[in-house]
């Protein structure tokens, strides 16, 4: 089979690192890919949001089977625009990847269908907005409605923190469209675990549980990123929480998505928090994590191409998952000053060194003659896989060793603070 992954990060290096694998894909395409992805597969210049153009390629290249990773081309209807082609696509149709593209949207399906989450009201007016923040009191939580990177959510520990926060989203024109809607919502509390599953739109499977670091900084301080490492499974996952998670959440956003006619097939992410009164979703993705995906994809056992195809054709249940013993951790090496300001265009020295027990997933990078250069704020995910998790940090930690560049900047305690 002829495939094309959409997308060109960490997770898609992951993505397309594991596909190569399998015996049925006889060539794999990816695009835009990075200079990592370009060692298992053939770039294609074209950017993921072009929804037209990639399908205009698909079809004058007869791929055969097309996986859409990123958040935005599965919110512009990127599968919707492959069905019609007649091309097969792993991932949600437009109208239920808006399960993730719209924080509003989700809210009201999980009070509809009695899903645990926060407690939350939507804004479109800042003054109503300011009003209920002045009422409720500090902490608060408030988040812009639409796909904001990863960066549309303020935990406030005071009620001038979440008045600015409102006022930057909905005014400051920051936000664009995302904050013309604002959701604000209670501060729950606990340890936060990530389950992402496989999903066909009948049956969901659960992979290992997994954790990232959303902060720049050790201790979980400093800027929310995109993700500074993950590991999986997490030790705060336990069998009684899974089976918790199963009946009071995974199922019940299935049977809702249906019974709304929205089926989800492809990669559903819930963003989890076990509060004193059980789990709780705090954000679902509609998609692979970056860089939950890099561990994750390094534990899986079984054929990924088999279960992406039984996603697309409804025979999920068919298929028997498999996932190594142990645990995995992927660090993230990335460019000094990210998520803020940062420079591209250094040249990565060590590569060469990094000992092949351990893969190094590029995010960010190009080739530059013989070069690796940086370009992105996450450049690198050294991802090992160990006995235990802390085997599997310490693994991590010692594979990326050879890897620098000017002003590399890495968390020390990725896979040691998973108690948020
Ligand atoms: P989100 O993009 O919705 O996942 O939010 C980013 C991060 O903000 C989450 O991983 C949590 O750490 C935190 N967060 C979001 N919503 C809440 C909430 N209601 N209570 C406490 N923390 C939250
Ligand atoms: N690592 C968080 C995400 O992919 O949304």
């Amino acid at each position: 089979m002829k495939v094309l992954v959409v997308g060109g990060g960490g997770r898609e290096h992951a993505i397309c690192w594991k596909l190569a694998q399998s015996p049925s894909v006889s060539a794999l395409f990816c695009a835009p890919g990075n200079a990592g992805i370009a060692q298992v597969a053939t770039c294609i210049p074209i950017h993921a949001t072009e929804v037209e153009k990639m399908v205009y390629w698909a079809v004058e290249n007869s791929m055969d089977f097309v996986v859409v990773a990123p958040d935005d081309p599965l919110a512009l209807g990127m599968v919707d625009a492959f069905e019609e082609a007649g091309i097969p696509a792993f991932g949600p149709r437009k109208n239920a990847a808006i399960i993730e593209a719209s924080k509003a949207f989700s809210k009201e399906l999980m009070a509809k269908y009695h899903i645990p989450t926060a407690k939350y009201r939507t804004f479109t007016s800042e003054a109503e907005a300011h009003a209920y923040i002045d009422q409720q009191g500090a902490p608060i939580v408030v988040k812009a409605d639409g796909l904001a990177l990863g960066k549309g959510v303020t935990v406030a520990y005071s009620t001038d923190e979440a008045h600015n926060a409102v006022h930057e989203m909905m005014s400051s024109g920051k936000f664009g469209v995302s904050g013309q809607k604002v959701v604000i919502e209670e501060c729950m509390e606990g340890p936060e675990v990530t389950v992402l599953a496989f999903a066909d739109g009948k049956t969901v499977v659960p992979m290992l549980s997994s954790q990232d670091h959303k902060r720049a900084f050790d201790n979980n301080l400093g800027p929310n990123t995109g993700g500074m490492g993950a590991f999986c499974p997490s030790p705060n996952y336990t069998p009684e929480i899974a089976q918790r998670c199963m009946e009071e959440i995974f199922l019940p956003t299935m049977a809702a998505m249906n019974a709304e006619n929205r089926p989800f097939q492809g990669v559903i992410y819930f963003g989890l928090m076990l509060t004193a009164d059980g789990p709780k979703v705090v954000e679902y993705n509609a998609r692979f994590g970056d860089p939950e995906t890099q561990p994750l994809l390094s534990m899986l056992d079984t054929d990924l191409m088999e279960i992406f195809q039984a996603c697309v054709n409804g025979t999920l249940d068919q298929v028997d998952i498999r996932w190594k013993e142990g645990a995995a951790c992927c660090l993230v090496l990335a460019s000094g000053g990210y998520p803020l300001h940062y420079e591209r265009g250094y040249v990565i020295s060590g590569l060469d060194k990094v000992p092949e027990w351990a893969q190094v997933f590029h995010a960010g990078t190009k080739r530059s003659g013989k070069d690796y250069v940086t370009a992105g704020g996450r450049v690198l995910g050294i991802t090992a896989v160990g006995d235990n998790l802390a085997d599997a940090v310490a693994k991590s930690y010692e594979a990326a060793k050879p890897v620098q560049w000017q002003d590399m900047h890495f968390r020390t305690d990725i896979g040691k603070v998973w108690v948020d």
